[in-house]
């Protein structure tokens, strides 16, 4: 598929989100083919490390709202929470390359990541109650825990969205490059975790996630159903149906 570009060379997955017209966001085809080569790059020993990255000007907006609509996830086994699964509980590292625009899941899929490199124009953004939905991939548990309660609130409740520097300042990325310079930088770094030692490296990964690598699971599935459910309240209703009709949304009474 040429939404999405694979390319293993030297032991490095690098994984491209390539549908810039739409700013990379994410339609279910893009999702399972995540899942899939998540899934493939647990198993294969010629991949240690996978490297995320979108383009220069964007990362990801997220859900495709349209194909979303057309196919919404009410069922575990969907692709975008198969991707969520598969994401979460990858072994090994995973490390990624933000530019420009990280929304929704373009954001809460970087707690999942080991090593984040931002270019100066990234902007994170979680606005899941601005579009009438919850938290998803286990943010509402990581974004508290990594960024501190009142942080995540105004990230997660007012939905406001946070700079690079923003980001920096609370330790949820390793370092901001200008954008021209982020994959190059990501690469680097996946190459040298590639050239370590591979068991001392997993061991050490899975020694810093085990402690609530099952509270992060069983979080995940219950936001995944909640998410579900609200997606046919009217709430959200209003606010997808305002984004496909390039309007503000109107949540009075609601
Ligand atoms: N789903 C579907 N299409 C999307 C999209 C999304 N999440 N985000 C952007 N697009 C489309 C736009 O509809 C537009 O398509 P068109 O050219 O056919 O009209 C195109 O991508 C360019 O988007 P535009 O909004 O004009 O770009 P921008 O640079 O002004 O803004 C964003 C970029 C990412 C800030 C903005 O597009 C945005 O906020 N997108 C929605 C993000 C969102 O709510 N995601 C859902 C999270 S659950």
């Amino acid at each position: 598929m040429t939404d999405l570009l694979l390319d293993t060379t030297e032991q490095v997955l690098t994984i491209t989100f390539n549908r810039v017209d739409k700013k990379n966001s994410f339609t279910a085809d893009m999702y399972a083919a995540l899942a899939d080569a998540f899934t493939q790059a647990q198993r294969d020993d010629a991949v240690r490390v996978v490297v995320i990255q979108g383009h220069e000007t964007v990362f990801s907006a997220g859900n495709d709202i349209a194909d979303f609509l057309k196919a919404p996830p009410v069922s575990p086994d969907v692709p975008v929470f198969r991707f969520m699964r598969a994401i979460s509980s990858f072994t090994k590292p995973i490390v990624a390359a933000v530019c420009g625009p990280a929304v929704g899941i373009g954001s809460t899929m970087l707690f999942h990541c080991d090593l984040i490199y931002a270019g100066d124009n990234a902007a994170f953004s979680m606005p899941f109650v601005n579009l009438g939905v919850c938290p998803e991939a286990a943010s509402s548990l990581l974004a508290p825990q990594r960024m501190g309660y009142v942080r995540a609130a105004e990230a997660l409740l007012l939905g406001d969205p946070f700079s690079a520097e923003a980001a920096l300042e609370m330790g949820l990325i390793n370092r901001i490059v200008p954008p021209t310079e982020v994959n190059a930088l990501a690469r680097r770094q996946a190459l040298r975790l590639a050239a370590k030692p591979q068991q001392p490296l997993l061991i050490a990964k899975r020694l810093m996630k085990q402690a609530q690598a099952s509270l992060v699971a069983t979080h995940m599935a219950e936001e995944a159903d909640i998410f579900g459910r609200l997606l046919a309240e009217p709430a959200a209703r209003e606010a997808f149906g305002a984004f496909l009709e390039k309007r503000k949304p109107n949540f009075e009474n609601l």
